[in-house]
């Protein structure tokens, strides 16, 4: 359980013809398959919520914080993605410096990360779909507008119509889905733009008063909703203040998940020792210059406490008297949300693959398609069942618990980087993280300072997935791993 792949291992395993990917994308398309991914329903929906229940206008802050949460880990991602260029991120990385079983852990938790992360995604974009239509006088029927919307029962066709799309495209092929991406992230980006460029036409300065709003305690019986941090120490738990700052980041750290993604996209790309560290920290960094400014921008708009939370950025300029913005702003973020769903998708079946290549998960699924070079086994069973996901679940649990699971995926990449600099000094780093072992340990510090800042009750969920994991582990993976059958191979069919 504490084997290790070398990573000459790691970078072999790729060569294998029928495990084979196709190289074609460069530092720039990583760049936009980072912003495709990263902007989306963070920005566009979770900003409102967090500034009226929890930050007020100082959710600017809280995108300050979790942008140097994320800064951190990216300059660890980075030095491993570009060391070890092999599909499955975190999980690839983790395997060649911490052991099997930690891989294990990390590549279960990134299936949580992706699967319910495209889930939320698609439930999001499927809202602003619906607005859309009632702004031309169509409605869904409430049965078939999902379980946040409908008394009773709630199945979310939309959501559910869409990620089996997204999982037709990408089994066609990462070119098509690459062009696709590129086009609607430069619709993505214009919209926000508008937002922030007309958007402050109509700042009113005394919406910022106070910029950080007084502490106010919690209701009554919020118990597990709770962070965990404030039932640690016993404070009585509240919103707003400083402490509301923390809690505002721990939730809008979605808006950045993302840029981890770019990383299992190593085994993809042309000269991965040079494009990977560019792609991920070029798209990091636009993306948290553009997340602070539309929430000064929003949160000047509107007082805080009259933002709407299903569609903040679009009510904001009805708020001032600009619907036709409100309709252009909804349909961009209507297309956007599109491509986030599908690298998100794309991310996760890329896990999986790695996983199944490794002997993790049944062999199977680790056969690409003879001529489009696409995992398509796993792509097709988790686009099914995340459709499923979709169209029954709500969408603001799920949101919590993607972030918990990014968040330890951090923490282990960040160690990961400590502990390979000392077993394997000797290993080519294309982009080597500065002050090792500081950055990391600050990496690791800061990670667990947003988890500890979630609520309770994703604790609690977060370890009932974990352990379902390790007992997953124990029963099949160990014992099936390439590892431990020395590379031996198994007939698939
Ligand atoms: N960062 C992505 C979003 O906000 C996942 O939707």
């Amino acid at each position: 359980m504490f084997r290790t792949k070398t990573v000459e291992q790691s970078i072999k395993d790729t060569e294998e013809p029928e495990h084979r990917l196709r190289k074609s994308l460069s530092a720039v398309d990583l760049t936009v398959f980072g912003v495709g991914v990263i902007i989306g329903t963070g920005i566009f929906v979770l900003t409102g919520k967090v500034a009226k229940e929890t930050a007020g206008p100082a959710t600017a802050l809280a995108f300050v914080a979790a942008g140097i949460v994320c800064a951190l880990a990216a300059l660890c991602y980075a030095e491993f993605a570009s060391t070890v260029p092999v599909a499955g991120s975190a999980y690839t990385f983790s395997y060649a410096s911490l052991g099997e079983l930690v891989a294990w852990t990390i590549g279960w938790d990134l299936i949580l990360e992706f699967a319910l992360g495209t889930a939320v995604v698609a439930v999001g974009w499927s809202g602003y779909v619906r607005s859309l239509m009632d702004n031309i006088g169509w409605t869904m029927p409430e049965a078939l507008s999902g379980p946040d919307v409908a008394e009773g029962f709630g199945f979310d066709i939309l959501a559910f119509v869409l990620v089996l799309a997204l999982t037709v495209i990408l089994v066609f092929g990462m070119k098509l889905s690459a062009r696709v991406t590129a086009i609607v992230v430069i619709i993505k980006v214009t919209v926000v733009l508008i937002v922030i460029i007309a958007g402050s036409f109509f700042i009113d300065a005394d919406n910022y008063k106070p910029f950080i709003p007084d502490a106010v305690k919690q209701p009554a019986g919020a118990g597990l909703d709770a962070p965990l941090v404030q039932l640690m120490f016993g404070y009585e738990p509240t919103n707003f203040g400083v402490m509301g700052i923390f809690t505002a980041a721990s939730v809008v750290f979605f808006a950045f998940i993302g840029f981890d993604v770019v990383a299992t996209a190593a085994e993809e790309t042309k000269v991965p020792q040079r494009d990977m560290p560019r792609g991920i920290l070029g798209s990091l960094l636009i993306c948290t210059v553009l997340y602070v400014a539309v929430s000064i921008v929003v949160t000047g708009m509107q007082h805080y406490s009259e933002l709407s939370v299903s569609a903040p950025l679009a009510d904001a300029f009805k708020s001032v008297g600009h619907p036709f913005y409100g309709g252009v702003i909804s349909f961009g973020a209507a297309v956007g949300l599109t491509t986030v769903c599908m690298i998100l998708l794309l991310g996760q079946t890329r896990v999986f693959f790695a996983m199944s290549r490794d002997g993790l998960l049944p062999r199977f699924f680790s056969v690409t398609h003879p001529r489009f070079r696409t995992p398509y086994r796993p792509t097709i069973l988790l686009g099914v069942l995340i459709a499923i996901i979709a169209g029954f679940t709500s969408i603001n649990e799920l949101a919590t618990l993607v972030n918990i699971g990014t968040l330890f995926a951090f923490v282990v990449v960040a160690l990961g980087v400590i502990v390979l600099r000392r077993t394997r000094p000797d290993l080519h780093r294309a982009f080597r993280t500065p002050w090792v072992p500081l950055v990391p340990i600050l990496s690791v510090a800061a990670s667990v300072w947003l988890m500890l800042n979630l609520p309770a009750e994703t604790w609690v969920r977060f370890g009932v997935w974990m352990a379902i994991g390790i007992a997953f582990y124990f029963l099949y993976g160990r014992k099936h791993s390439r590892l431990k059958t020395n590379g031996e191979r198994k007939t698939v069919s």
